[in-house]
């Protein structure tokens, strides 16, 4: 899960190595370094902690030179995150340098058989012996490609990986298996990176690299080859319509921010082209031709499984399917029960998540049909999904995701409208209001964000100094429960638990007290008596409470933080940018790093 870059131009390869790198920093942090050839030489700079502090030891350094190299940005797998671990890693000769972005996992059988034919190693990183083996590979087959196809065919586990030598001046070799990896082509250069915002500034035409192939390009060429046979692959080119100003913050302080803000657009780009009002219809011609399943299994991690929690009442009760929500980590290791009959669905925005992936991988094995639910176009759950439907919610910077969400509950909601339609077990009248209720609401949550942000900022002062947060919800404002107290914990470090607000009694409640708070979900709803008096439970042992809830509801809290009344189901639209948003003013407060919090990255590409 670390951000890789190559370049191979005209221009100084080393300052748009860095300016590459900061536009992947959310898929890591712990170090970085960049690799590239002068005169002759291989030169490496690497430094621990972020890209400042690389960018720290360049400084003063006549970088000018170098026309191609290669970039890293690591977020820890193998070896604590300190400069000898950081990448790139030169093998024993000091004549090629690798970056990695992924795990090895017979790295240790490797780096046995390599210490007995006298290599040494200066670092713990599976990468450090992945750039050995290759050097090895050099020694039996003569040739750089030979001897990548040569380590790989040697090697478990995932890598997006990219090398240069002083043997090759020029030249980038780059590969993939089961991590991420694009190429660009520009006008007398070439690019590689995990992700395109990395060189989007240079150029829109890409080519998605698929696993097992790999790629040799130079300033003015570039081949892609199965790393197996070495046979040349053809690529087509596709053309990236979204510019780099949507990679940008845009003038929010954080991408968390703006990226909340985005939200009414996310959904208004969701709905494009989908929703048919006058036929009262749903359009998803990505599942033309495909029947309703039998059953559904929505298999996802984090913040994705929230919202495929939301999602599955709405389709349990419009379309009639059972639904089922995994935990991808959990479900991928289950003795499964699953045939022809099933279809599972993955939900994921960056597409690349380590274990949603194998959970399709399993699934499809199994002989379920596999559908994917995913923002990034070209990623790997979007390529092995038998159908894929975009979520379009264009690039997620920030680490805590936020419009993807609302995208993915935007996709659910027609998903269940497109699924009770085709089985005919949805009203006409509950299908015309839910379309003409979905058509109107980034209106609506357009008017109401900065409200919203007021409020969130006028709680997050008085409710800064608390250590722990108990969020509640009921019925489908339970996973925005979970989601609320996920995002509280991840950008603000408190310690918050989503729980549903009758579960409470059976235990939790033994933590309530006044400095313990409670955020509780009391929307207008038929459990809305329930969540009351659960909430009373609450006052009884003295806990403070915040409640999101709507007008005219008869309900006393310390806090109450009311929100107008949208149609049923739609009310988790206007809720979840609150959460989002108080989430977000807590950390700011407290001055915590929001788009970078702590121990994560963005996209989890490891188990
Ligand atoms: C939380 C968050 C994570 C992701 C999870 C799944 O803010 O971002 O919990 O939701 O890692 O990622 P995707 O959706 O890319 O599979």
């Amino acid at each position: 899960m670390c951000g890789i870059i190559g370049y191979a131009g005209h221009r100084p390869a080393v300052p748009l190595l860095i300016e590459g790198l900061r536009r992947l920093e959310y898929r890591g942090y712990d170090s970085a370094g960049v690799a590239y050839v002068e005169a002759g030489a291989l030169r490496l700079l690497r430094a621990e902690g972020k890209l400042g502090e690389l960018e720290k030891k360049i400084n003063g350094r006549d970088v000018t030179m170098a026309t191609s190299g290669i970039g890293h940005t690591r977020w820890a797998t193998h070896g604590v995150p300190v400069e000898r671990n950081a990448h790139p890693h030169k093998d024993n000769s000091g004549r090629l340098a690798l970056i990695h972005n992924g795990i090895i996992e017979n790295y240790q059988e490797r780096k046995n058989e390599l210490l007995a034919q006298g290599y040494t190693f200066s670092s713990e990183t599976d990468t450090e012996v992945l750039v050995n083996l290759i050097a090895e590979g050099l020694k039996e087959t003569g040739s750089i490609l030979r001897a990548m196809s040569w380590a790989f065919a040697r090697v478990e586990g995932a890598y997006a990986v990219a090398l240069v030598s002083p043997d090759e001046p020029g030249v980038v070799y780059a590969a993939r298996k089961s991590s991420p990896l694009v190429f660009g082509q520009g006008l007398g250069e070439n690019f590689v990176a995990s992700d395109i915002p990395a060189f989007l500034p240079y150029t829109r035409e890409v080519a998605f690299l698929e696993d097992g192939e790999l790629v040799r390009m130079d300033a003015n060429s570039w081949q892609v080859f199965d790393a197996a046979t070495l046979e040349p692959v053809d690529k087509p080119l596709h053309h990236i319509t979204w510019d780099v100003q949507s990679a940008q913050k845009g003038g929010y302080k954080h991408f968390m921010l703006k990226e909340i803000f985005e939200q009414p657009r996310v959904v208004a780009d969701c709905l494009a082209g989908r929703v048919d009002l006058r036929a009262g219809r749903v359009r998803l011609p990505e599942l033309d031709g495909l029947e309703p399943p039998r059953r559904l299994t929505i298999v996802a991690c984090g913040t994705s499984y929230h919202a495929g929690l939301w999602g599955a009442s709405l389709i349990e009760s419009w379309a009639r399917i059972p639904v089922r929500v995994e935990i991808a980590s959990e479900f991928r290791y289950r003795d499964l029960l699953l045939d022809g009959d099933d279809v599972v669905l993955a939900v994921s925005q960056s597409g690349e998540t380590a274990d949603t992936l194998a959970g399709m991988r399993r699934a499809r094995e199994l002989g379920a049909r596999v559908l994917g639910l995913c923002n990034v176009v070209g990623s790997t759950v979007s390529r092995e999904a038998e159908r894929v439907v975009y979520t379009q919610a264009g690039p997620e910077i920030s680490v805590a995701s936020t419009k993807a969400m609302c995208s993915q509950l935007t996709v659910l909601y027609l998903l269940a409208l497109h699924w009770g339609a085709a089985k005919g077990t949805l009203p006409a009248e509950v299908a015309a209001r839910a379309l003409t209720g979905v058509h109107g609401l980034p209106q609506v949550i357009e008017a109401e964000l900065p409200r919203m942000r007021e409020r969130a900022c006028e709680l997050a002062r008085k409710y800064a100094s608390v250590r722990s947060f108990m969020y509640l919800g009921r019925g489908q404002s339970f996973p925005l429960a979970l989601e609320g107290a996920l995002k509280l914990k991840e950008i603000s470090y408190i310690h918050a638990e989503g729980y549903a607000s009758g579960e409470m009694k059976h235990g939790p409640i033994a933590l309530i007290e006044p400095d313990f708070p409670t955020f509780a979900l009391a929307l207008r709803d038929p459990l809305f008596p329930k969540v009351k008096s659960n909430l009373e439970e609450v006052q009884a042992r003295d806990g403070r409470i915040v409640a999101l809830t709507h007008p005219g509801l008869d309900l006393t809290v310390d806090d109450p933080w009311i929100i107008p009344e949208v149609w049923g189901p739609l009310n988790a639209f206007l809720a979840l940018p609150c959460l989002q948003l108080f989430a977000y003013e807590m950390a700011d407060y407290l001055g915590k790093d929001v788009d970078q919090p702590r121990n994560l990255a963005k996209s989890v590409t490891v188990e």
